[in-house]
């Protein structure tokens, strides 16, 4: 309960709304005044299953007590430092325990803000390191169809969704993309890694072919799309896709924004799939969604590539005025423990054939095109509405509101990401509750 009277503004109009509906919102607003474990709560008092992890990042669930703990002594304790020439202890000790948690061979951490920071920051660190090696010939960036890579102009350009794409002009050059790797004809209700789609990674010989593959500084792909809809990489693609940026001087940048802090059962998906990248791209479940932050990861050759010439100078022109600051570095620290402490970044893998099980069991009712899933992730794509897509997983979404879910919709796809502390209970309530909404939908 809240100490405090929940905030309900009479006037919703001067708050232009992110990716949203705006017009339709105001007509119906869904607002939350607090939240504990797997449950929000509406201003009205309601309670609505997590079945979002907020937007994939309430990994730990809400409201946990070493992390407010952390952000509350944070706070009092050292509030700011500047972060470019200077430094606080714990933002060095973070850096620390993210590089123990990634993959052997990973060595360094760069802070920023957010997921699309992140993304900027690492196409920015390839195409620095490629130019501070004396490769600077290498200038092309390749995105893949599909892909979301944040929202600022590098991580528009490399992404693959076409309304954050065509209102925006000229976006950066010499970009390429590989194709998506969704193929419903052959992978429909895969559970897990479909089995077809191996072959689309050769797209990338193909791309190299045609710009010579001494053009090319990095490829960047999510290692499990989200945002276009959980499109998950088929058996052997991942591989290939390293194999040929090895054989051709690429570096492989893994967009781990969702994938990362045990969506897929491991700290992170490289773990999972066993595939090393050069560069990891995070953010969300860093500091459990609670303040805004987010880590490039880097092998130590890249890092060092950059450390030549006088020591008084600045090694990479990049950074940002709350790059690690303080009360998001506790933040992260506190959310790394709680994690460890309840064994969370492997809960994912444990509770996945429960999770599988329950989401495949709608196979069967209307409008269900396909159901896939992988770690503590589900999709469900429904077939569009003739002349109207995106409305059928929309009506979905706000009914399920309704009825006390929080899901979220992407085109015609509902995406499922819970807090990785949900229960076979909370799994069985949100998909009793999934099955009532698809049975009712026109
Ligand atoms: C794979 C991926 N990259 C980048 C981002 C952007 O993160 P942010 O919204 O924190 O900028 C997201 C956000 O959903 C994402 O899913």
């Amino acid at each position: 309960m809240l100490d405090r009277p929940a905030v309900t503004p009479n006037d919703l109009r001067a708050f232009w709304m992110p990716f949203t509906a705006n017009r339709q919102f105001k007509q119906a607003p869904r607002l939350f005044a607090s939240a504990d474990g797997m449950y929000y709560t509406t201003v009205d008092g309601r309670k609505v299953l997590d079945g979002t992890a907020g937007l994939w990042c309430v990994n730990a669930g809400h409201k946990r007590p070493k992390i407010v703990k952390a952000i509350q002594d944070q706070v009092e304790e050292l509030d700011y430092a500047p972060a470019f020439q200077m430094g606080h202890p714990r933002v060095f000790e973070l850096a620390n325990r993210l590089v123990d948690l990634a993959p052997e061979g990973i060595d360094y951490a760069f802070f920023t803000n957010s997921g699309s920071e992140s993304v900027e920051t690492a196409l920015k660190i390839a195409l620095a390191y490629h130019r501070a090696r004396g490769d600077g010939a290498r200038f092309r960036l390749i995105g893949r169809e599909r892909g979301y890579h944040g929202v600022n102009f590098g991580g528009i350009s490399v992404g693959g969704i076409v309304p954050n794409r065509k209102m925006f002009g000229t976006l950066l050059t010499g970009v390429d993309h590989l194709p998506h790797t969704h193929l419903p004809a052959q992978n429909a209700f895969s559970r897990g890694q479909p089995e077809h789609g191996a072959h689309l990674a050769d797209e990338l010989e193909r791309i190299c072919a045609l710009h010579d593959p001494s053009t090319i500084a990095a490829v960047i792909v999510e290692p499990v799309a989200g945002s276009t809809g959980v499109l998950i990489p088929p058996k052997g693609y991942l591989q290939r896709l390293r194999e040929i940026c090895d054989k051709h001087g690429i570096l492989l940048i893994f967009d781990e924004v969702i994938t990362g802090f045990g969506r897929l059962g491991s700290p992170f998906a490289a773990q999972h799939f066993d595939v090393l990248p050069d560069i990891m791209v995070t953010a969300k479940g860093l500091t459990n969604g609670v303040i805004p932050m987010g880590a490039v990861l880097v092998k130590p050759e890249i890092h060092d590539a950059f450390m030549t010439g006088p020591e008084h100078l600045i090694e990479f022109f990049h950074g940002y005025t709350y790059s690690g600051n303080p009360v998001a570095s506790a933040a992260a620290l506190a959310t790394l423990e709680t994690y460890k402490d309840e064994s969370l970044l492997t809960r994912a893998a444990e509770l996945e054939t429960v999770w599988a099980d329950a989401l495949h069991s709608l196979k069967g009712l209307p409008h269900v095109i396909d159901v896939r899933n992988i770690g503590l992730i589900g999709a469900i794509e429904l077939e569009p509405i003739a002349g109207a897509p995106t409305k059928r997983a929309f009506s979905a979404f706000v009914e399920a509101f309704e009825r006390g879910c929080l899901i979220r919709t992407t085109g015609d796809i509902i995406a499922l990401s819970p807090p990785l502390i949900i229960e076979p209970a909370h799994i069985e309530e949100l998909f009793g509750t999934l099955a009532d909404v698809l049975k009712n939908l026109d």
